[in-house]
């Protein structure tokens, strides 16, 4: 064969190839399709990074911050994380001045605390990142903005704290734990929802038992999201879901069952299949504020994951029908039952139960949830140590009930106390995988995708979850 035909064939060969294996062009990331199952890139480490797993720096007994983001979620955190002790707040930005004129107004100064510098337009954030005086990031942007300021951080010293999910593609996982790997920073995603009371209660009897072996779990991100598209600065969620399918928002649902599952810390996610509904709802408010004809996010998402003990997770997510809200948190163990939504509760074996937790309750019906009282009294016997510790203080403050603050409290407390984060990088980029694994096996008629271990094969080194304490 001529040269010239010889790549001529190659060049046509290659893009079949890379077309057949890419992303239906949503992304540029691409993968590869090896017995029946989607497998992506897995980098190996770079010579000279090191894990991060376990992480402790110095203490930082004065925690310096700075906040990039300061729309309805970035705002907020500012207001509830000047109730902590130990924190000095250094610079704001946002993209619009009046944004960051705003905070400064109406949290700084009516608080009495020193003026933050201001940063804004496009690119301000780098300007914050490149100061000298901070130590903690806490980034509150659209999503597609996280990892670029949250790599810039943390190549110009800095550990982050990154608003939920922390990435957008396989790729941009891998660059957070890279850049963490690299610098030896803290890379924490805020996923809020580990610290809300019932399921850090739950987690803490699963921890002692009670559920015998939990096999199964699950959670989802089911809100109605219609009254709250308008509000997004610039439309950019309902711009990033018309563009994408998936599980684009799977980490509230996720992340508490990996705590309770020990996942990187004994077990790991192995594999997932997904499958999503026709966009009827999504499509329709599409169509009328932007005038898309197309919606790429379908109403309703289902994910079930296997992991490599074999239990089983199933993740969901809707954001566009009406129905009440749900994040669906229920854990299933051999010997008991909890569930969140719409009705907490838990079914369980008497003789798990010590009796000097309830002294007196009659024989518990296994097809049932137990008693009201006796659920109360669980809730308050099995009280996580880290909400008796905060619990009052964190409802004062609020945010969602509390467990935003009880996120950020931990948060400073770690940086202050020298120990490993109950988040750590790949946390986050286990739970931010999600959405571009599950559109993968959408578009792929519910193929398999396997998880990119992103510990690099250090996932059964840590036994068990724990959140450290000095
Ligand atoms: N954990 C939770 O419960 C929870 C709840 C709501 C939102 N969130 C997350 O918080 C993040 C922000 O959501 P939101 O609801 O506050 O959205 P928002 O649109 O109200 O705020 C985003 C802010 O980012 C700013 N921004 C955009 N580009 C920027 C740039 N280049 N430099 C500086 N600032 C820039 C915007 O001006 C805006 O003020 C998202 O990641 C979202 O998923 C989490």
């Amino acid at each position: 064969m001529k040269r010239k035909h010889f790549f001529g064939l190659l060049t046509i060969v290659l893009s079949i190839f890379v077309c057949s294996c890419s992303n239906n062009n949503k992304t540029d990331a691409a993968y590869v399709i090896k017995d029946n199952m989607i497998v992506f890139d897995e980098p190996e480490r770079i010579e000279g990074q090191k894990s991060v797993l376990q992480l402790a720096v110095d203490p930082i007994p004065v925690v310096r911050m700075g906040f990039i983001g300061l729309g309805m979620r970035g705002a907020d955190a500012v207001n509830r994380i000047s109730h902590i002790e130990g924190v000095e707040f250094k610079a704001l930005c946002d993209l619009l001045p009046e944004r960051v004129a705003s905070v400064q107004e109406y949290v700084i100064k009516a608080k009495n605390l020193p003026e933050c510098a201001e940063y804004s337009g496009e690119e301000g954030w780098k300007q914050l990142c490149e100061r000298d005086d901070i130590d903690l990031v806490y980034i509150c942007t659209d999503w597609v903005n996280h990892v670029p300021m949250a790599v810039y951080a943390m190549q110009h010293g800095k550990h982050v704290a990154i608003e939920v999910p922390a990435a957008t593609s396989v790729e941009e996982c891998w660059q957070l734990v890279d850049v963490a790997e690299q610098t030896q920073r803290h890379c924490m995603m805020l996923e809020n929802c580990c610290y809300d009371f019932f399921e850090l209660t739950c987690l803490n009897m699963a921890q002692q038992g009670l559920f015998g072996e939990v096999i199964h779990a699950q959670g989802a991100y089911i809100h109605n999201l219609e009254p709250f598209w308008a509000h997004y600065q610039g439309n950019w969620r309902l711009e990033y879901n018309q563009k994408h399918a998936g599980d684009v928002y799977a980490t509230h649902g996720l992340g508490p069952v990996c705590q309770v599952l020990d996942i990187h810390r004994g077990d790991k996610m192995d594999y997932l299949v997904s499958m999503s509904t026709p966009s009827i709802n999504g499509l329709k408010i599409a169509n009328e504020t932007m005038g898309s004809e197309t919606f790429a996010n379908g109403d309703m998402t289902s994910t079930l994951i296997k992991t490599n003990k074999g239990k089983t997770i199933l993740i969901q997510h809707n954001v566009y029908t009406p129905r009440p809200y749900d994040r669906l948190y229920q854990l299933t163990g051999t010997e008991g039952f909890a569930n969140k939504y719409p009705y907490q509760g838990f079914t369980l074996k008497e003789e798990n139960i010590p009796s000097d937790v309830i002294p007196d309750h009659e024989d518990l019906d296994s097809h049932g949830f137990v008693p009201n009282d006796i659920r109360d009294s669980l809730m308050v016997a099995y009280k996580h140590p880290i909400a008796k510790e905060i619990e009052e203080k964190a409802k004062q403050v609020g945010g969602h009930g509390g467990m935003d603050f009880i996120m950020d409290y931990r948060l400073i407390y770690c940086l202050q106390n020298g120990l490993p984060l109950d988040q750590d990088v790949y946390d986050a980029a286990e739970w931010s995988c999600l959405g571009e694994l599950t559109a993968a096996s959408i578009e792929n008629n519910g193929m398999p995708v396997k998880f990119p271990d992103f510990t690099r094969g250090d996932w059964n080194k840590v036994k068990g979850y724990k959140h450290a304490v000095k």
